[in-house]
């Protein structure tokens, strides 16, 4: 792992755990077990509880997040616009519950609190792209479109 992570910190300063767990995910982008067994041993905490305050927390991740990741606003005005369906059906069709990633790394599914675009409610994102109004029969298209892109990488991907 990068030890100069460390450096900031005292060693064996429980207090430091959150801090040092969010200065690996930033690295990694999720916390890889070997990271979590260095961070338990620096901290001089048992990595049990190292692994509960790491699950317990929304803001980290245990696995890596997949090449594309949807997030489904759950947000109140996506809510009231249909938002519980467009995850079902984003789930079904992954074979995904929201939260995990497809075998293949492809797919990443997650739900996430309001991200500022009601006026297009029910929104999802696709990596950095908005897709507003979306409606649940919409949602076998958009995937196949990042379906081709895999096939055809040169080809970019169609978004609303
Ligand atoms: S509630 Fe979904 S964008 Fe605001």
């Amino acid at each position: 792992m990068h030890k100069h992570i460390f450096k900031k910190y005292p060693a064996k300063d429980k207090s430091n755990l959150i801090a040092l767990l969010q200065a690996v995910q930033e690295i990694y982008g999720y916390l890889p077990e070997g990271a979590l067994q260095e961070v338990s041993d620096f901290v001089g905490l048992p990595l049990s509880r190292v692994y509960g305050v790491a699950t317990f927390y929304n803001q980290f991740r245990l696995t890596p997040l997949g090449e594309i990741v949807i997030r489904v606003c759950r947000g109140t005005a996506c809510h009231v616009c249909n938002s519980a369906n467009i995850l079902f059906t984003l789930e079904t069709n992954l074979g995904i519950t929201a939260g995990q990633t497809t075998r293949d790394k492809r797919f990443t599914l997650e739900t996430v609190a309001c991200i500022g675009a009601c006026s297009i409610a029910p929104v999802i994102t696709i990596n950095d792209e908005y897709h507003g109004k979306v409606t649940v029969k919409e949602i076998p298209n958009i995937l196949k479109k990042y379906n081709v892109q895999k096939q055809n990488p040169e080809k970019k991907a169609g978004v609303k």
